[in-house]
């Protein structure tokens, strides 16, 4: 009998078996990661894992569907829960501890007016715009989550780019001790960028969703051939994603450290092209930084 698929050693769901374990290993002066995710593990996530685990002596693996992050409407209810394979995933990864919490241990005087991490400035376009609330529910999880694990690094992928902005702002804001890794995005051969959420497209709409990325490398490359007409580039970018049959929610031209409009010509390498954009049911996400 193997022994992760029993009762897999390594997974702990309170608070308190994650920080004695952990101290355990910083009484040792072994550094730990945190890869904090909502589980449906994919080749992506597995990128994360990888990447921290050449950084730290333990790496953790935290897996919770944070609810506060969703509006209503969204896809809480539905978001794949995938516990047991996500737990075989991590143990032939040889990581150290899954931290596996219920919605009570994290919110544990409820999730319905907790104590939340608001990071203006960063928050509201772009999906704060379309998500009202988003960012405050990943800041107020991830906020617990670095509180709780205690981490020397965590890391996040820079396929939710405002994401790893809004979360690095908030640790050096806050001081809190913790290193951000940022992790490159992991694309399927024809461009799609993996997310759990890419299963609830159809056969058809799999075949449309590269066209997300071809879009945004067609702007990259009128950027780097010289174009500096920003809001026409993006308008053309715009047609093409409902040609293609999107319904696209921004397509935008920013700057990459701090997504801010561009208000006048910027070297190409300053930028990055971010979009998400509605195929069906689905939104999915997408950026190419134009110095790629
Ligand atoms: O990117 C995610 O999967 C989530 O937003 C995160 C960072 C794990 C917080 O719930």
């Amino acid at each position: 009998m193997s022994i992760v698929a029993a009762n897999p050693p390594f997974v702990v769901t309170t608070e308190r078996e994650a920080r004695l374990r952990v101290l355990e290993w910083q009484a040792e002066r072994q550094t730990v990661a945190l890869v904090p995710t909502m589980g449906n593990l994919h080749a992506g996530h597995i990128s994360l894992v990888e990447k921290v685990q050449q950084l730290a002596d333990r790496v953790v693996c935290s897996i919770f569907v944070n609810p506060t992050q969703f509006g209503p409407g969204e896809d809480f209810e539905a978001y794949p829960r995938t516990l047991p394979e996500d737990e075989r995933k991590l143990a032939g990864l040889g990581i150290d501890l899954v931290f596996a919490p219920t919605v009570k241990e994290i919110y544990p005087f409820g999730d319905e007016r907790p104590v939340t991490v608001t990071v203006p400035g960063l928050t509201e376009d772009l999906c704060g715009a379309s998500r009202p609330g988003h960012f405050t529910g990943v800041a107020t999880v991830v906020c617990r989550l670095l509180n709780i694990i205690r981490p020397d690094f965590a890391v996040f992928g820079e396929k939710d780019y405002q994401q790893l902005l809004v979360l690095s702002r908030m640790v050096e804001d806050l001081r809190l001790p913790v290193e951000v890794i940022r992790a490159p995005i992991v694309r399927d051969a024809d461009g799609l960028a993996l997310s759990s959420r890419n299963r609830y497209l159809t056969a058809e709409q799999r075949l449309v969703a590269p066209t997300l990325n071809r879009t945004l490398w067609t702007l990259v490359e009128a950027i780097q051939a010289g174009r500096t007409d920003y809001a026409a580039l993006e308008a053309e970018g715009w047609s093409a994603l409902e040609a293609a049959g999107f319904r696209p929610d921004y397509l935008e031209i920013r700057t990459a450290a701090d997504i801010k409009r561009p208000v006048v010509a910027l070297p190409p390498e300053q930028l990055i092209v971010l979009a998400a954009a509605w195929l069906g049911e689905t939104r999915l996400l997408d950026n190419v930084q134009v110095a790629d």
